[in-house]
């Protein structure tokens, strides 16, 4: 095998010389400007504090092509730390760019800061949004596209256009009232509604309230469209269907699929998939294209359903009547389970390389480690509702952990996160895990909780060989797909069911693992993994940036950033970074 594994990554290497021999020689730059900042809108009929980007609620598309280096200058102009991240995007060797608290110091209010990475060996469809502090139930999210290069084609034929969707729950509460129910322990409650790019229900029955902004997508018929679909909300998986129009699937968050129709298709919290329309029914009415709560009781639900239009340029007419029902059975557990099992990789499409996407034969390595990491319900620690992973509640870091690990401040991490679960009391702890570069593990999501959650891990995609009900044990290694299981980087895991990834440890950095429901993951349902070359060359990490952003142990390396009559305010913001750091310590060590 370690034959094979290495006859594998030489062709791999020889191949990306040829290719970096043509293409190399210039990757070119695309530079954004994103000005973050308050805005007031009332996508669901009241008006509310919302986050935009350059004025934009959903923010801006990010365009870039395979191996495009992205420059991304952030003004913090909200009145609380900031950081994007970038789910998805692998940022390789450069986990100082991935935008959350266990790589990055935070940009305090009125600063800057410039990101920049590589999107090196990468195509697909991706998001960006806040990390901190609940944010993005406020939005601050935008789409992210990376285009194939020219020399690869798409396996499909070139589409006549593209429409991206950004769906999600929403409250008509902002993230500062969201994040204060949560913090005096209770449950957020039912959303009041979903969003589609920014925008609330169309008045599809007398339950829609007057006055409501909705959503039209104009389209010609006979066309085919690329139709991107991200799920940015706080907590709730979302069906999402047009009425009368196939969707075929061919891409999710990176990898190109095996294409398969569908009539109508659960995308979970922080996934992304895209799917071709083609418009080839005759108009005689507009269309409901919805996206409805889904895995709740949706006679309950009813109200957290979103509704936009699709508006053929030949239509003879408003759209009426009931909205169209998702086909795909959700009664039986073990039938919904159907859909997500049926995401298969093309394995003989080509991606951002060359060569197919399954010539990297995953299921013939060894596997060098396994962590079963289970999700419990929230409860509650130091008298505080937390939400747990193998039974740690994570306290994020002072100083984030490569900083600290170049600048030799002792303690701000410890590397002892347990490889599964144990019966112990759950607490507050910073254990991350010590994960062996080029080591090729497994990792089982094991679900606890009582709601469907999604997992998702940064500076990396994963294979997803198996899911299923009932407990994991070593024995069901035998049902996994070894073949042509898709790679992506956000996965649901049902209640009550495990879902196992595998994973080839070749990025090095310290990269995030976390539920993506807002809720849990604000609670603590996260933790790291901490990956480093021990024969470390200067080759294998990207040294930080000049403009990296110091915090905790090393606040006094900070330089202040200038700014007209910001000087109190900055300090604010000092001041009460340092106070929650504070807390953030005293709870660690309670
Ligand atoms: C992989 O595992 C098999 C069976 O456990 C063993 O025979 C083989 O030597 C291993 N290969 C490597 C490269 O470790
Ligand atoms: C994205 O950028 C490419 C060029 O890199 C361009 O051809 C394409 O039209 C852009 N797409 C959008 C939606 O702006
Ligand atoms: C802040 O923005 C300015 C341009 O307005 C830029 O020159 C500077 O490098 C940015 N600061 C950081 C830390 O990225
Ligand atoms: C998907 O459905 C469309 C009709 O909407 C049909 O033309 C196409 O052949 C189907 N493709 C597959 C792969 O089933
Ligand atoms: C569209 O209209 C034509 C002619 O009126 C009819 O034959 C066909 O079945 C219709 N197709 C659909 C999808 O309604
Ligand atoms: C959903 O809620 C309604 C109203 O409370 C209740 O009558 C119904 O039994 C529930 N359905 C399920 C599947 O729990
Ligand atoms: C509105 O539509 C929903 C879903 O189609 C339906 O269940 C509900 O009964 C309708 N309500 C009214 C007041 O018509
Ligand atoms: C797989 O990709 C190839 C392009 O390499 C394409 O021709 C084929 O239609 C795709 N197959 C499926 C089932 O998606
Ligand atoms: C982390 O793992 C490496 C081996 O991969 C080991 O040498 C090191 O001691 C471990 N560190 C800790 C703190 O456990
Ligand atoms: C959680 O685990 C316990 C003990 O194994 C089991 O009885 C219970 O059904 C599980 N609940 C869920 C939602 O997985």
């Amino acid at each position: 095998m370690a034959a094979t594994c290495s006859v594998l990554a030489v062709s791999f290497l020889l191949c990306f010389a040829l290719f970096s021999a043509v293409s190399f020689a210039a990757d070119p730059f695309v530079s954004y400007d994103f000005k973050v900042s308050y805005i007031t809108a009332s996508p669901l009929g009241v008006p509310q504090q919302v986050i935009a980007v350059n004025g934009q609620f959903p923010g801006p598309l990010l365009n870039a092509t395979t191996n495009y280096n992205v420059v991304v200058n952030v003004f913090n102009h909200l009145d609380e730390p900031l950081l994007l991240t970038w789910p998805g995007i692998q940022m390789r060797r450069n986990s100082w760019q991935d935008g959350v608290l266990g790589t990055n110091c935070p940009i305090p209010p009125r600063w800057n800061f410039t990101y920049q990475f590589q999107v090196k060996d990468q195509i697909g469809s991706f998001f960006y949004s806040p990390s901190l502090n609940f944010q993005r139930a406020s939005g601050g999210f935008g789409p992210i596209v990376i285009n194939n290069r020219n020399i690869i084609p798409i396996p499909f034929p070139q589409p006549d256009g593209e429409l991206i969707f950004i769906i999600g729950d929403w409250y008509t509460q902002d993230h500062k009232a969201l994040r204060r129910i949560l913090d005096s322990g209770k449950d957020l409650g039912m959303p009041d509604g979903v969003l589609i790019n920014g925008k609330g229900p169309y008045k599809y029955n007398s339950s829609v309230p007057d006055g409501i902004d909705y959503l039209t997508f104009h389209v010609e018929p006979g066309k085919t469209y690329r139709i991107r679909v991200h799920n940015v909300g706080i907590s709730t998986s979302l069906n999402f269907r047009i009425q009368n129009h196939n969707l075929l699937l061919v891409e999710t968050e990176g990898h190109y699929t095996s294409q398969a129709n569908f009539t109508d298709f659960d995308v979970h919290v922080g996934q992304s998939y895209s799917f071709l329309v083609t418009m080839d029914q005759n108009a005689t009415s507009d269309y409901y294209i919805v996206a409805s709560a889904r895995f709740v009781n949706e006679t309950v639900w009813q109200r957290v359903t979103g509704v936009a239009i699709l508006h053929y340029s030949n239509s003879q007419g408003p759209v009426s009547g009931p909205l169209p029902v998702p086909k795909t059975d959700v009664s039986s557990p073990w039938s919904a389970m159907g859909q997500p099992k049926a995401i298969r990789q093309n394995t003989s499409a080509s991606g951002a390389r060359p060569n197919p996407q399954g010539s990297f034969h995953y299921g013939q390595i060894n596997i060098t480690n396994t962590y079963i990491l289970r999700s419990l319900p929230p409860t509650t620690i130091n008298g505080a509702l937390r939400a747990t992973l193998n039974g740690i509640s994570f306290v994020n870091p002072s100083t984030p952990v490569r900083l600290a690990d170049r600048n030799k401040v002792k303690g701000a991490y410890k590397l002892d996160f347990p490889e599964k679960p144990f019966n112990r009391p759950p607490r507050l702890d910073r254990s991350m895990i010590n994960a062996t570069y080029k080591g090729f593990i497994q990792v089982i999501f094991q679900n606890n909780d009582t709601k469907i959650q999604s997992f998702h891990v940064d500076g990396y995609s994963f294979f997803v060989v198996g899911m299923e009900f009932g407990i994991w044990s070593e024995d069901k290694k035998g049902s996994y797909n070894n073949w042509d299981a898709i790679s992506r980087s956000t996965i649901e895991v049902y209640p009550g069911g495990w879902t196992a990834v595998l994973i080839s440890l070749d990025n090095v950095g310290v990269w995030n693992i976390r539920v993506e429901n807002l809720d849990r993951w604000y609670l603590g349902e996260e933790t790291y993994m901490r990956i480093t070359n021990p024969e470390e060359d200067g080759k294998t990490e990207m040294d930080p940036p000049d403009n990296v952003l110091y915090c905790g142990a090393l606040e006094n390396l900070q330089k202040e950033q200038h700014h007209s009559a910001a000087t109190s305010s900055i300090l604010d913001g000092h001041l009460k970074l340092m106070l929650m750091m504070f807390l953030a310590s005293v709870f660690t060590f309670c």
